[in-house]
């Protein structure tokens, strides 16, 4: 059993947090398919940004599954706690911090993986924000700043004395960008080492992956990030294999069509007509690399739609296509 202080997790498999794409329709969506934690895209400790509308939709949990986790970035202690403790009013139930970003500075300031290179700031930033909540605070990490100073035993070690919770650990180092293939040896030493909750991540691309990661690493869960872009019923086969590896859990291509124009329906409720076109498009590309591989046709024909109800129109009619030529087929 997978707990995060009081959360017994549904799932061993968890959706990474990835800013433009762990929104709320995504991660109500993956939590539905089987992820058994789906993290907010981060934000930015500092509160006087907050004052955007991506900020405010980024802060909205409304008919999200619990628990819901939030992840704030930041490289200054109090500014981390205080947002820590605005977001646990707002209804956040884990906090988590990024220090797994690559990005040179978010919030105009390095932080992210850059905070791997100074461990006393991190010591103070988990001491400072775990004793401002009362809700559970994890840790996302990459192995180390980079491959000479893979620091990221030591780090572990810092995390859970500070009373992290549980950690999640990329297999880069901030150097390596998202470059070469992810290391899982090192997320194996963190898990021999530290007793708190260990999620693999970096390249889990399928469900026999997950189960090859889990195996080598010991750790108790894998978050997967990229794996479910145009494909969050990953979380359904990657649990149907764990538990038997004879299962199958295969959708049909009618529950796929209708999940993706559910998908679709949500990004309209939650962003409004433009933005919601707009993200709609990227999930939509996403989608037509698994449904239309080579169909170059469909995608420009579903790109170029500029309002909600010409992209959902062309989306029915182009899956309704899917659907029946396999029906014919069969
Ligand atoms: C588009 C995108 C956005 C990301 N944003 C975040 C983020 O906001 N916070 C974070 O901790 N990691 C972020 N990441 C890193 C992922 O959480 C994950 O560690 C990384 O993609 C490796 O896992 P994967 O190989 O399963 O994708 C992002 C990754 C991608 C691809």
């Amino acid at each position: 059993m997978l707990t995060i202080g009081p959360y017994v997790l549904p799932s061993r498999a968890v959706l990474a947090p990835m800013a433009g794409v762990t929104d709320r329709p995504f991660r109500i969506l993956c939590r539905k398919l089987g992820a058994g934690l789906a993290a907010s895209e981060m934000l930015t400790s500092d509160v006087r940004l907050w004052n955007t509308s991506k900020s405010r939709l980024r802060m909205s949990h409304e008919g999200e599954p619990e628990p819901r986790v939030v992840q704030l970035a930041g490289a200054d202690p109090a500014a981390l706690a205080e947002a820590a403790r605005l977001n646990v009013d707002r209804g956040a139930q884990i906090i988590d911090l990024n220090m797994g970003c690559p990005a040179k500075k978010v919030c105009g300031k390095l932080c992210g993986s850059a905070l791997l290179q100074d461990e006393p700031l991190v010591a103070r930033i988990l001491e400072t924000v775990v004793s401002s909540v009362s809700v559970p605070v994890t840790l996302k990490i990459r192995t180390g700043w980079n491959r000479e100073r893979r620091n990221g035993v030591s780090i572990a070690r810092i995390a859970e004395s500070c009373g992290i919770q549980a950690l999640a650990v990329h297999g880069r180092t901030r150097a390596d960008f998202y470059e070469g293939a992810a290391e899982y040896e090192t997320i194996r030493a963190i898990k021999s080492t530290v007793r708190i909750p260990v999620f693999a991540n970096g390249d889990i691309n399928d469900a026999q992956k997950a189960r090859e990661v889990l195996d080598f690493t010991g750790a108790d869960g894998v978050m997967i990030g990229r794996a479910s872009h145009g494909a969050p019923w990953i979380f359904r086969s990657v649990n149907a294999f764990l538990a038997d590896r004879n299962a199958h859990a295969a959708l049909s291509r009618t529950e796929v069509r209708d999940i993706i124009l559910a998908h679709l329906d949500s990004l309209y409720v939650f962003y409004g007509e433009g933005t919601g076109v707009r993200i709609a498009r990227k999930h939509l590309g996403w989608y037509c690399e698994q449904c239309f591989p080579d169909s170059a046709q469909v995608r420009r024909d579903l790109m170029g739609a500029s309002s909600t109800a010409a992209q959902f129109a062309l989306a029915s009619k182009h899956f309704d296509e899917w659907v029946h030529r396999a029906a014919q087929a069969a």
